[in-house]
């Protein structure tokens, strides 16, 4: 009875001498590879804060897009809504991307975008068809002249009146 006893003892006691050796190696596994997770963490941090430029300009392009299909449409509230977007996205760059490889974004898009597109919106709130359709080309050729000034001509940006990729009907109603 006593041995039993004692043999049961002894048997716990490796049991646990076992289970605080196997939590060690564990803790200090995960440990070792701590530095790396948190350094992948950061640098996947910092790519969230500072937003890709090409993926704000696709973005641009993208709301530029679908502002002038709703316009060639004559939709003034689809048109007026999409401008709205086209504004936000150059404005965010300004404000999320204001340097990029060395360039003084936010300078330049003030420089060469922000002055065609108060025009734009005074032709689109004034329903002015012709003029809101001539003052998107100006704003169009500005984002080219920026892409010339920047390195990046081979971006070249067209209105894309009257070329429908998507999966929407622009047409104004009835
Ligand atoms: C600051 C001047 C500037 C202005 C203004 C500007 N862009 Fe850009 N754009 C750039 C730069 C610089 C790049 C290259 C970004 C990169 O290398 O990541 C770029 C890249 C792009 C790209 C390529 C990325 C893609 O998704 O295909 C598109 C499209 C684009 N711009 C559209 C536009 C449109 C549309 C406008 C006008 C409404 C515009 N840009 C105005 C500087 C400008």
């Amino acid at each position: 009875m006593f041995s039993s006893i004692s043999s049961f003892r002894q048997i716990s006691i490796i049991l646990s001498l076992f289970l605080c050796a196997s939590v060690l190696i564990y803790c200090s596994k995960s440990s070792s590879e701590k530095p790396d997770s948190q350094s992948k963490k950061t640098s996947q941090k910092a790519k969230k804060d500072t937003p890709e430029l090409a993926d704000a300009m696709g973005q641009l392009q993208y709301y530029t897009h679908k502002y002038a299909l709703a316009l060639d449409a004559k939709n003034h509230e689809l048109a007026s809504f999409y401008f709205h977007e086209v504004r936000a996205a150059a404005d965010g760059i300004k404000k999320n991307i204001p340097g990029y490889e060395g360039y003084d974004i936010a300078r330049f898009m003030k420089l060469f975008l922000d002055p065609t597109i108060q025009p734009v919106e005074d032709a689109l709130a004034n329903k002015n068809w012709e003029a809101a359709r001539k003052r998107t080309i100006d704003m169009v050729n500005a984002c080219n002249s920026c892409h010339n000034a920047t390195s990046h001509g081979f971006v070249q940006i067209t209105p894309g009146f009257d070329n429908n990729p998507y999966n929407q009907d622009f047409s104004a109603p009835e």
